[in-house]
């Protein structure tokens, strides 16, 4: 029987999108007879009905390509902005998945699509969803695609920050990308070399960073390279980030939860923007010059590498044999070199961070690399 796919890309756009649209799209229409059927842009397309063809060529010559041939925006169904303000709009969202017919919508996201996928599956539409983020901390699933070219356009701007950096004798702070969690820091900052490695889920001692880079001037190395995360903090605005979440959580209180609130945000702010102090701090604590490069969306861009490609297709193609078996509600997990379907339930909600216990830790220490704690 003929089955009708809908499907679209949601969140930050990332490397392998295209190579697994095309690998659901191949599967779906060569392998099992299917149709298919894209959605501009997220659930703001799907609202608004905006859709793209994909039979006949569309697929063709995309593997290769960065980006999302479909585009897509962080809106969400239940919070669409519309004349300034944000609006439920999942009825009409569930509506046009009615009027197309669809057996199953197919959802290209991180953890915030398969949210957003869940809650569409709870008004009765059908869901799949394939992880993708070059953040690496959708819960469920060994890898997404997208962080292995992530990780190699880090490395790489490590590799060349090296040769700089050593010749002025200079600290350089490299900022990546990764929101609350470590993995492209930890990974690229091992496989690039670098001398301190800060990431969110080891809030750092500034005493701690500083003494590691004078001892490596004492004993002759004048440069050093730090690699942090967007999301990394001091310890001091970890634990006042701690404190006002304890409040939040015990109390009820409006006027008390909406100055909380506010405070939360605040601190957020500070973490956000925190490289930039890191890097006077070390200055002025090492008097060694320093120097900060924000990596931001070049991480994001560009060609997706041969794992991230290999990685998108054989996703996409198990997404359309399970949808052949009518198994939805779930996220095609990448499990060793096969995949499995995890139930959405097990993914919505829950984010994975670096455990302190990983194997990438330990070789970091290993290294006698700082990871910032004592
Ligand atoms: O989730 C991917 C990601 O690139 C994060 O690493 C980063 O925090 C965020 O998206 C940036 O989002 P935007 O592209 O909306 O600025």
């Amino acid at each position: 029987m003929t089955k009708y796919i809908g499907i679209l890309t949601a969140g930050g756009d990332s490397p392998g999108l295209n190579a697994a649209i095309r690998g659901v799209g191949k599967a779906a229409m060569n392998t099992h007879g299917f149709k298919l059927i894209g959605f501009r842009d997220g659930f703001r397309g799907l609202m608004e009905n905006r859709t793209v063809r994909l039979d006949g060529g569309a697929l063709s010559g995309i593997l290769t390509v960065g980006g999302t041939i479909l585009g897509t925006s962080r809106d969400k169904p239940t919070k669409m902005p519309i004349g300034g303000k944000n609006k439920d709009m999942t009825d009409l969202v569930v509506e046009n998945c009615r009027k197309h017919h669809l057996d199953v919508l197919v959802c290209i996201g991180g953890g915030g699509t398969a949210k957003n996928a869940y809650g569409l599956m709870q008004k009765g539409v059908n869901v799949i969803t394939l992880p993708k983020t070059i953040d690496n901390d959708v819960a469920c699933t060994d890898v997404t695609f997208g962080f292995d070219t992530a990780l190699s356009i880090a490395t790489d701007a490590l590799d060349r920050l090296h040769s700089t950096a050593h010749s002025h004798h200079r600290i350089i702070v490299l900022e990546v990308m990764g929101h609350n969690t470590g993995w492209l820091a930890l990974g690229s900052g091992i496989s690039g070399g670098a001398d301190v490695i800060l990431i969110p889920e080891i809030p750092y001692d500034m005493d701690v960073v500083s003494e590691a880079i004078m001892k490596r001037f004492r004993s002759g190395s004048r440069f050093s390279i730090v690699a942090v995360s967007e999301g990394a903090m001091s310890k001091e605005i970890f634990k006042q980030l701690q404190a006002v979440k304890t409040k939040l959580e015990k109390t009820e209180d409006k006027k008390e939860r909406k100055k909380l609130k506010a405070k939360r945000s605040e601190l957020e702010t500070i973490r956000s923007e925190s490289t930039h102090k890191l890097t006077r701090e070390l200055e002025a604590r090492t008097h060694l010059e320093s120097r900060v490069t924000i990596l931001g969306h070049l991480q994001r861009g560009g060609i997706p590498s041969a794992a991230d490609r290999l990685l998108a297709t054989r996703l996409g193609t198990a997404c359309a044999d399970f949808i052949s078996e009518g198994r939805y509600g779930i996220m095609v997990a990448a499990r060793g070199d096969g995949v499995e379907a995890v139930p959405l339930e097990k993914v919505v909600g829950n984010r994975k961070n670096i455990p302190l216990d990983h194997p990438w830790i330990k070789t970091a220490r290993d290294l006698g690399i700082c990871l910032g704690d004592k």
